[in-house]
């Protein structure tokens, strides 16, 4: 199903990477997801260039509407949330593949006129028997799906089916188990992409060639000249609309199992053989399974959990999590999490990984800091200022980029040293706006590259990392006791303590 294909209409003899005629079923059709991430991203992938002209999008969902309601349903996903129609003739094209079909998730009659109409479509349209089912829905119709597109045989041809599945996946490491298990009655693998769309954001692809695609930096990349690494995504919004999601999930299973544990095993697997999808995600497997909490016994000293309160957001009152709507006063899901972790290997033993995450945080800001170890002796300390170790900080967004800071000498007839910065930005080095994720994630998964999507044993291992912590948290606990942070302020003070006891600390971003 994989095409590569020559695009002669770009400057140069780059190669466009274009897909081959397919179908994209769309489960939740109706939902948000759809309206605000999916079309958009395929909208701008066609107009691109980058799809078979004979790509068509079947949207299946419970409503009853019909094929042209939900065009333009999607229309208005694409004007308030994409780029918006510029021409209307090429959305004229674009909506002539847009299909609806209204079913049930758990009802095998749903899948057969499903089936059916795929079938037909293939006469039509030319997409030759290739799908691909995205399940955009709430985890609870997972295996439904899977076990009905299984038994309907939709799922039986590797070469041309391929099924994608949105997070979460699991609740735990028995759930995320017993869904890989679902998954392995009816298809392949290869025919799987988990999505995690952190891993579609260009930044933290940027990490791989930033480390593998340059000499210099991965020799540091180690214990012998690493202090400590600190993994933050920080985020501005708080519950939104998804108290019933959010109460079951909080901070620790909506992003640091996934988005976050991402990130650190990008950031400290070693050198994959090559860039296919095996090598990457074996390499990251690797690191995972090596990968710990860092005081199993004194989970306090090393996992730390907090809610926000009402505070203030830029100048307006926010409430505080327990008073937002849908949600348990007495909660007590944690919206922010910090952990420490640690990796048995050789190159990372000793050097401590402090992740973190939170919602209403002041900034909405994620960022990967290498911390380097101080010079062995410190012939300049009375010259500086405040002697700093060099940090080496990606930034995943916003302002995207890399900055190294080192010391320096001031000018002038004294010596005095000061930390400057060495900077690298995406937006003055290209001059171009990052693409969304789903946009990347979307078009990998048309030409069969699951080199972005987690496979089922990453998966678990980034599951049985954490379950020590959920375990903990889950079991009864006194809700007064639950720790507090205002909202728009940084973390609660029990955070600074998890860092601060090894003598280092966060970094203000
Ligand atoms: C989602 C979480 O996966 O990621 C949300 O469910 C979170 O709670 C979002 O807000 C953050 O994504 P981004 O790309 O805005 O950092």
């Amino acid at each position: 199903m994989v095409a590569i294909l020559e695009n002669p209409l770009r400057v140069g003899l780059q190669q466009e990477r274009t897909t081959e005629p397919s179908i994209i079923v769309i489960f939740g059709a109706s939902g948000d997801l759809t309206q605000r991430k999916l079309i958009p991203a395929i909208y701008k992938l066609k107009q691109e260039n980058r799809l078979a002209p004979e790509m068509t999008i079947v949207g299946v969902a419970r409503r009853d509407w019909s094929h042209d309601y939900f065009r333009e349903h999607l229309r208005q996903g694409i004007e308030e949330f994409g780029d918006g129609i510029r021409n209307e003739d090429f959305w004229k094209g674009f909506a002539e593949g847009v299909f609806y079909c209204s079913g049930n998730m758990d009802e095998p009659e749903s899948y057969e006129k499903l089936k059916q109409f795929l079938a037909e479509l293939d006469g039509k349209r030319g997409t030759r028997g290739n799908r691909i089912f995205y399940l955009a829905v709430s985890p609870k119709f997972f295996k439904p799906a899977l076990k009905q597109l299984g038994a309907a045989g939709m799922l039986a041809d590797p070469m041309k089916q391929r099924i994608v599945i949105e997070k979460p996946f699991g609740k735990d490491l028995s759930s995320a188990q017993s869904l890989n298990r679902a998954v392995q009655k009816v298809c392949k693998e290869e025919q799987v992409y988990r999505i995690d769309h952190y891993l579609g954001k260009e930044t933290v692809q940027n990490i791989l060639v930033f480390r593998f695609g340059n000499a210099i930096f991965e020799p540091l990349w180690n214990r012998q000249f690493v202090d400590h690494v600190q993994i933050t995504v920080a985020e501005t919004v708080g519950v939104e609309e998804r108290a019933g999601y959010y109460e079951t999930s909080g901070a620790m299973r909506d992003m640091l199992q996934n988005h976050l544990m991402q990130l650190f095993a990008i950031t400290a697997m070693e050198p994959p053989n090559s860039l296919d999808a095996d090598s990457i995600r074996n390499e990251k497997n690797k690191v995972l399974q090596a990968t710990h909490i860092a005081d199993v016994n004194n989970l306090e000293r090393a996992a730390i959990r907090a809610q926000y309160s009402e505070g203030w957001m830029k100048g307006k009152p926010v409430k505080g999590y327990r008073q937002e709507e849908g949600v348990n006063p007495d909660s007590t899901t944690p919206t922010f999490v910090a952990l420490k972790m640690e990796i048995d290997n050789w190159r990372w033993k000793g050097v401590p990984f402090y992740l973190r995450t939170g919602k209403r945080m002041p900034k909405k800001v994620s960022e990967i800091s290498i911390h380097f170890r101080e010079v062995p002796l410190l012939i300049f300390q009375s010259a500086a200022q405040q002697a700093s170790p060099n940090i080496l900080s990606m930034r995943i967004q916003p302002n995207e980029g890399i900055t190294l800071k080192f010391e320096a000498k001031m000018p002038g007839p004294d010596l005095r040293t000061r930390t400057v910065n060495m900077d690298f930005s995406y937006g003055s080095s290209f001059g171009m706006a990052t693409a969304d994720a789903y946009h990347r994630l979307l078009l990998d998964c048309m030409l069969g590259d699951q080199t972005l999507f987690t496979r089922a044993d990453e998966v678990e291992a980034a599951w049985r990392i954490v379950m020590p912590v959920i375990d903990a948290w889950e079991a009864p606990s006194d809700p007064n006791l639950m720790p507090q942070y205002e909202a728009g302020t940084w973390q609660p003070p029990e955070a600074e303590f998890l860092i601060n006891r090894d003598r280092r600390r966060w970094r203000r971003l």
